[in-house]
């Protein structure tokens, strides 16, 4: 096939958007941009990474911060093991290369949320080696432009077309051309059904165009159907604040905070909720018979998709005398669940209700 870079880099250099880490497409930014991006879209993640470098500007900075803050730079971007690996690998860095990455994609490679693409993203953008960088868009783009349905979920096409990104790279401009691929990707070469073929740069290249097959590509494998969790929430309000209780130190939302939950469970009646938090320690105010309910009010559903779960959220709100947090609690009023606490998305509706602001 005819080389796709003229044609590809020309787009990119009219159609590119404007974006906070192509201004200065240091190591550490491009670093932090493409772990921001790899689950979440550009509208999203934008403002956070301008607000993590303003409090973060360097990697050392990055090294040295808190846990809570590092967690709340991140909150409601979800995927939270991207930023603990970011400071795990920002520590190796300041003690390994003086705190500066190094312009070397092996080495990059190893370090702790860098895989093949990220090392790829930085080596190219920031340091101009020519290696690929292959997401989904780029994957997408090679499977259209070769008409080709192999399964992209199988490492063994993932290597073809790895080659065939390779083989159409220019020594002089690696990282534009990655980064021209990925835009085309998100721009044009449109996932679900939409490309906007009429618009493409290498449509008069493209095999899936020619054969009209676009739509169909690429192939890959479903992802398995979610579990569905059933959690059940308490929200207990003292005078001094929310109950939050610290999630444990591995797995889902590892060390983030939330309201207090009890996992795959649902209690039938508020009364149930009630002792259970009587078994954690926690005194809510006596519920008093009205009609045969009590004191504590139903609060809204909520459901949140994680990648492999989905939970269906439900419970009380219960009002609750001053009194110690238990072990793994605190008491956060609403200063504290603005600036300190770092609640997950999921728990997004809870979190406006605790702030009064539904
Ligand atoms: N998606 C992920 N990284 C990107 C980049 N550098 N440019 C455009 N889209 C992207």
């Amino acid at each position: 096939m005819e080389h796709i870079a003229p044609a590809l880099l020309a787009w990119f250099y009219q159609n590119k958007r404007v974006l906070p880490f192509r201004t200065d497409p240091s190591p550490y930014h491009v670093w932090l941009s493409e772990i921001m991006l790899q689950q979440t879209r550009v509208s999203a993640a934008m403002p956070y990474y301008e607000r993590f470098l303003a409090q973060l500007p360097t990697i050392a900075d990055l090294a040295a911060c808190p846990e809570e803050k590092l967690h709340k730079l991140w909150e409601g971007l979800g995927y939270y093991s991207r930023v603990r690996n970011l400071q795990k690998a920002a520590r190796i860095v300041c003690e390994q290369y003086g705190g500066e990455l190094p312009a070397d994609y092996e080495a990059l490679r190893g370090l702790p949320g860098i895989g093949d693409y990220t090392a790829g993203a930085i080596a190219s953008i920031s340091f101009g080696i020519p290696v690929p960088a292959v997401d989904g868009n780029v994957l997408r783009v090679f499977a259209r432009l070769y008409n080709d349905d192999g399964n992209i979920t199988d490492p063994a096409v993932k290597r073809k077309f790895t080659q065939w990104v390779v083989q159409h790279q220019p020594p002089d401009t690696p990282g534009d051309y990655n980064e021209a691929l990925m835009e085309l990707g998100a721009l044009v070469c449109l996932p679900n059904g939409t490309p906007l073929c009429a618009q493409c740069p290498l449509a008069h290249l493209c095999g899936a165009h020619a054969a009209g097959t676009a739509l169909t590509l690429p192939v890959k494998t479903k992802p398995k159907p979610r579990r569905v969790e059933q959690v059940a929430v308490a929200l207990v309000k003292s005078p001094q604040g929310w109950l939050l209780q610290r999630r444990g130190e591995t797995g889902l939302l590892a060390g983030l905070w939330q309201p207090v939950l009890w996992p795959e469970t649902v209690f039938e009646t508020a009364d149930a909720m009630q002792q259970a938090l009587a078994e954690l320690g926690v005194q809510t105010a006596a519920p008093f018979a009205l009609r045969g309910g009590s004191a504590a009010q139903p609060l809204p559903a909520a459901k949140h998709i994680f990648s492999h779960v989905e939970w269906q959220m439900a419970g009380w709100r219960f009002d609750a005398p001053a009194q110690p947090a238990p072990a793994g609690c605190v008491w956060a009023d609403e200063q504290q669940l603005q600036a300190e606490y770092a609640l997950p998305g999921a728990f997004k509706v809870y979190k406006k209700l605790m702030l009064n602001k539904e």
